[in-house]
């Protein structure tokens, strides 16, 4: 049996609970295709199963996520899917609830839907820095976790939540809101200390929706942020300045750090 699992990661939780996956498949002989879908540009229905992660962005899977589902991934018959969120918080039902309506309408038969709560990256803007403690514990938290999901599905349990219609379209309307802020937020709140660059070019190159460029050797911003925090963090000198102040990078799971 052969599966395949999508995921976007900002800045490395998701991606380190993709990896933790893929082992734990492996453990029990089955074999678990890992692609960012930052790199993907068609999907081809050769899997058994398929898999797609993603962190939860004010209730919701991000767009550069939904839109890979509506544009790259064919239509499948019954195909099993797997549905799992990292987030900081509690769980985030109505994301994965409407995520698993798009997948339903291009045929997959969604048998897991699975919340993990990971370390939050977003403190910058919301919420405390996670402590090291905090990460350590999220950390090892997670690997039981991928070890649940695993069985649960081998064992072919079904485990979904119910969300009414009328809490999918509300908390939806919420999130286009927020989510047009997000377009927004790097160029109105993002600068680099030029002092400081060491003009690698690591934050242009790897912003996964293409929105920093040079002019006169200055950074600009486009309008299509995803507000994921790449760039803040993975500078590897710390230039980036949010609001004309410096911040504490997050360190510990930063995601250029972990390999594929
Ligand atoms: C723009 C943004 C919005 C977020 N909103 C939420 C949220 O509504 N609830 C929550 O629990 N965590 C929220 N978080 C925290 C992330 O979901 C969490 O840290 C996630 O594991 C990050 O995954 P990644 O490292 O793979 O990008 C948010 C993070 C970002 C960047
Ligand atoms: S990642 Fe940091 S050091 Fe590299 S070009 Fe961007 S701001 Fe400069
Ligand atoms: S500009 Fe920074 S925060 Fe915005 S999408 Fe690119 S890497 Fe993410």
């Amino acid at each position: 049996m052969k599966g395949v699992a999508f995921y976007f990661s900002g800045t490395g939780n998701t991606l380190y609970v993709s990896k933790l996956l893929k082992e734990s498949f492996k453990k029990r002989e089955i074999t678990l295709d890992l692609f960012s879908v930052e790199n993907i540009k068609t999907v081809e229905d050769k899997y058994n199963f398929y898999v797609f992660l993603g962190p939860i962005y004010a209730e919701f899977f991000p767009e550069i996520l939904t839109n890979f589902i509506k544009e790259k991934v064919p239509f499948v018959k019954g195909k099993k899917a797997i549905i799992i969120s990292t987030q900081a918080g509690g769980y985030a039902p109505t994301g994965i609830g409407s995520f698993s309506d798009i997948l339903e309408k291009k045929g997959f038969n969604i048998v897991l839907e699975h919340p993990i709560k990971m370390p939050n990256n977003y403190y910058v803007v919301a919420f405390k820095k996670p402590t090291n403690e905090d990460i350590k514990n999220a950390k090892e938290n997670a690997i039981k976790e991928a070890e649940y999901i695993t069985k649960k599905f081998i064992n072919g349990k079904k485990e979904r939540k119910k969300i009414s219609t009328l809490r999918k379209k509300s908390m939806y309307l919420i999130y286009i809101l927020v989510n047009k802020s997000f377009k927004t937020w790097a160029r109105k709140k993002l600068t680099v200390k030029l002092d400081k660059c060491i003009n690698c070019n690591k934050c242009i190159n790897e912003c996964p929706t293409n929105n920093i460029y040079k002019e006169n050797n200055k950074f600009l911003f486009k309008d299509k942020c995803q507000s994921c925090m790449r760039c803040l963090h993975m500078c590897p000198v710390n230039a980036f300045k949010y609001k004309k102040k410096g911040f504490e990078q997050y360190k510990i799971n930063r995601r250029h750090e972990i390999k594929n």
